[in-house]
């Protein structure tokens, strides 16, 4: 079995539906295939100035809503970061090998840090992609399941792994993105133009998974989307309602052509309407899923004990390895 290995950042709030759609959808796939490790990035979240009681609760919502989205822990490892010391260990090492100008070139960083300026900006947001490339390396991943936005850091997790190799003898795994192309992206329904992101400036256009009912139901309906009249699937002409067909085959299984024969002659207001409609038959459970697991964070902690005890006995092992292939003296 390949092994893949993914992450997803604690919010406070919820997930929105380009993080399921653009990533935790293919865990719950892979995880029938594969040998999966999925985990809450916690050590990730940090890089921007956190709340500690939000972030113990955002940690624990982030597994809520894997668990119900259908991350299942029989089939998978699922952890949260911060409980696996070598993430942190394995990140100084991989800091060491990672060159600084390597580093500079993450659009990523580039761009939060463009908005926040080197004052507000965390060191920690600089070495954000390389405590990545640690999560990754310590499993020895083939692949890792993510959205178009974390290609960039896959690279660098095989550019440098390729490094210790060469300098330390084969020792890592060179993962693999895994990125399904439809929903690789998927854009804010207010600037189609822009990936929905947790961060956007304005949130009317990003469709929270733990939103109430008529809450998303409104975005949908008035998605941005162009003067045409035409439901026709045209990432360039037609970015808004391309974006709303994405979502609409990804809820459905329908493909783009069937939807589009669905919707002929029809304007654009009925495509809108149906995708709210669908979307809030897919979240209702879930949501109803999730807050039934906050109910009892006992039993989340320990589904998040049970899967740091899998997940260290993996990492200790690789972690021996690197720092022994280094040179450090192993204590007596
Ligand atoms: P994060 O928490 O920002 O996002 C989680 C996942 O959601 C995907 N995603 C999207 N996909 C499609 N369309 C969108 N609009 C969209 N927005 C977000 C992301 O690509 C991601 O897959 N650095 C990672 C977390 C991480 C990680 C890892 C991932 C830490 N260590 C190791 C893989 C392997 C991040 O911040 O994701």
């Amino acid at each position: 079995r390949l092994r893949v290995l993914s992450g997803i950042q604690p919010t406070a709030g919820s997930f929105h539906l380009g993080n399921y759609l653009g990533a935790v959808r293919q865990w719950v796939a892979l995880q029938e295939t594969h040998d999966a490790f999925y985990m809450v990035v916690d050590l990730h979240a940090i890089t921007i100035p956190q709340d500690p009681a939000e972030l113990r609760a955002s940690t624990r919502l982030a597994a809520a809503q894997l668990l119900s989205a259908g991350v299942d822990p029989a089939r998978c490892t699922l952890f949260v970061q911060s409980h696996v010391p070598e993430h942190s260990q394995l990140a100084w090492v991989m800091n060491c090998l990672t060159r600084f100008g390597e580093a500079s070139r993450m659009t990523q960083f580039k761009d939060k840090s463009a908005k926040q300026g080197a004052e507000g900006t965390s060191v920690g947001l600089f070495t954000y992609p390389v405590l990545q490339a640690a999560d990754i390396l310590l499993y020895h991943a083939n692949q890792v399941p993510v959205g178009e936005d974390q290609r960039q850091h896959v690279e660098l997790t095989r550019d440098v792994g390729q490094r210790f190799n060469s300098q330390f003898g084969d020792t890592l795994t060179l993962p693999e993105a895994y990125i399904l192309k439809e929903t690789a992206k998927i854009y804010d329904l207010q600037d189609p133009a822009a990936k929905m992101s947790k961060s956007a400036a304005s949130d009317k256009g990003v469709v929270w998974l733990m939103d109430e009912a008529k809450v998303s139901a409104k975005k949908f309906r008035s998605a941005v989307t162009d003067t045409g009249t035409e439901v026709r699937y045209d990432p360039v002409a037609k970015p808004g309602v391309s974006n709303l067909l994405t979502i609409y085959s990804a809820l459905t299984g329908l493909s783009v052509g069937e939807i589009e024969e669905k919707f002929a002659g029809q304007l654009y207001g009925p495509l809108k309407t149906e995708v709210a409609e669908i979307f809030a038959d897919w979240v209702a459970p879930f949501r109803t899923r999730v807050l039934e697991f906050l109910d009892d964070p006992a039993q989340l902690d320990a589904i998040l004990a049970e899967g740091a005890a899998k997940a260290r006995e993996v990492a200790s092992g690789t972690m021996a390895t690197v720092y022994d292939r280094m040179g450090f003296l192993a204590p007596a």
